[in-house]
């Protein structure tokens, strides 16, 4: 006996998960592939956003080349922009929304984050965070909870900032990471003040930034430093008063154009502790040593005791510029807007995410300034 035929089952009505194109490393040094990865459905107080452009930062690199601790597989990615197309319930920002991601979200209820210290909150530990699957069926791993070298990703809606419209999302791609990163180290954390002396050592999209942020900030003596001679025109052009090599006469350089005395203010934009080594020699007595690389753990720095209180000098890091980004990214997207921050030296080109594996290829080989991954 049969029994009563069913009805077809009911569409649900609600969203899909959605399978999106990303670039994935299955594991420590493997080779970068793109792949379908399954974004979960945006739950409460998550949104989807659809990615326009994704620059390709050192510590994406870092996350695949062993000198961070990841988790695999793992989608690439953390310097984005792009457009909510979906919100979850209880969500605020409205579908359409341009958007820079934030890859420090502030919780605003933990110690640092009440003292006005978000760049600190205890809610951003981990290097990568579990969210979404590949195409068969594997816990997906998110840089810097993002993984944003994708067509979309799905964040709590407070790693996602609201910026005006219309900056060249090549541009706006950097706001959230080199950028953001720069401005604040030489803003908020070193103070730079008009008619001060800086160096910045490391030339990459980071350093390019730190070049930008201290010519607008008055620096009047601004030297740029690196292994490759070829970042010179990039330097220059970011605003650098001079270029110099990463040699045993840099200091000597340095002393040179400072009347013997060194730096106000150094830079360290490689994520090395010789590079910061180098960073505290340059400085003046009583200067200050600004950290903004991200290094390994085991890279020992060694200072010495009487150096370290003869010299008078400061050292300290700036993670992600010190900034409260909420507040700051979109200052930094109209400021851009407005002609007053000049972020085009910083693109050395647009690429496509099937060449994204071959723009980190040139950025370990210390190619160019910023790549950025076109994803419209
Ligand atoms: N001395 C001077 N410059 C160096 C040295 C050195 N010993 N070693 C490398 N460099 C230069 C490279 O030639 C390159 O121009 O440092 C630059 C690094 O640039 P990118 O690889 O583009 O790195 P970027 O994305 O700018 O990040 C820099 O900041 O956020 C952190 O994790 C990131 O630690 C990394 C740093
Ligand atoms: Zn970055």
């Amino acid at each position: 006996m049969s029994g009563p035929e069913l009805p077809p089952a009911a569409p649900t009505g609600g969203p899909e998960p959605v399978t999106v194109r990303a670039l994935v490393a299955r594991g420590s040094g493997a080779e970068l592939r793109v792949e379908r990865v399954r974004l979960p459905v945006p739950g409460p107080g998550e949104l989807r956003v659809r990615i326009t452009a994704a620059g390709v930062c050192h510590s994406d690199l870092s996350m695949v080349n062993g000198t961070l601790a990841a988790r695999f597989p793992l989608v690439l990615g953390h310097e984005a922009t792009g457009v909510v197309a979906e919100a979850g319930p209880n969500t605020r920002l409205a579908v359409g929304t341009p958007v820079a991601l934030n890859w420090a979200p502030a919780c605003r209820a933990c110690w640092w984050c009440l003292r006005d210290e978000p760049w600190l909150c205890a809610a951003n530990t981990a290097p990568t965070v579990a969210r979404g699957e590949t195409d068969d069926g594997i816990r997906l791993h998110l840089t810097l909870g993002l993984g944003a070298l994708a067509e979309a990703v799905v964040v709590p809606e407070n790693a996602v900032i609201a910026i005006p419209a219309g900056l060249p999302p090549e541009q706006a791609a950097l706001l959230g990471c080199a950028v953001l990163t720069g401005v604040g180290a030489v803003g908020n954390t070193a103070r730079v003040a008009p008619g001060e002396s800086v160096a910045v050592i490391g030339l990459g999209g980071v350093g390019l930034a730190v070049l930008t942020a201290a010519r607008r900030a008055g620096a009047t003596t601004i030297l740029a430093v690196d292994v490759a001679e070829a970042k010179r025109e990039l330097a220059l052009a970011a605003g650098a008063t001079d270029f110099l090599l990463s040699d045993d006469r840099l200091s000597r350089e340095v002393r040179g154009r400072t009347e013997g005395r060194g730096v106000d203010h150094a830079f360290e934009c490689v994520g090395r502790a010789t590079t910061i080594r180098a960073a505290w020699r340059l400085t003046r007595r009583g200067g200050a040593v600004t950290v903004v690389g991200m290094g390994a753990k085991d890279d020992m720095v060694s200072l010495g005791a009487l150096d370290i209180f003869h010299s008078a000098r400061t050292l300290r890091s700036s993670v992600y510029g010190s900034s409260d980004p909420d507040r700051e990214v979109p200052e930094l997207a109209r400021a851009a807007l407005d002609g007053t921050l000049d972020l085009s030296p910083l693109v050395s080109g647009v690429v496509s995410l099937d060449e994204a594996p071959a723009a980190f290829d040139r950025l370990a080989r210390g190619e160019g300034a910023r790549w950025v991954v076109s994803l419209d």
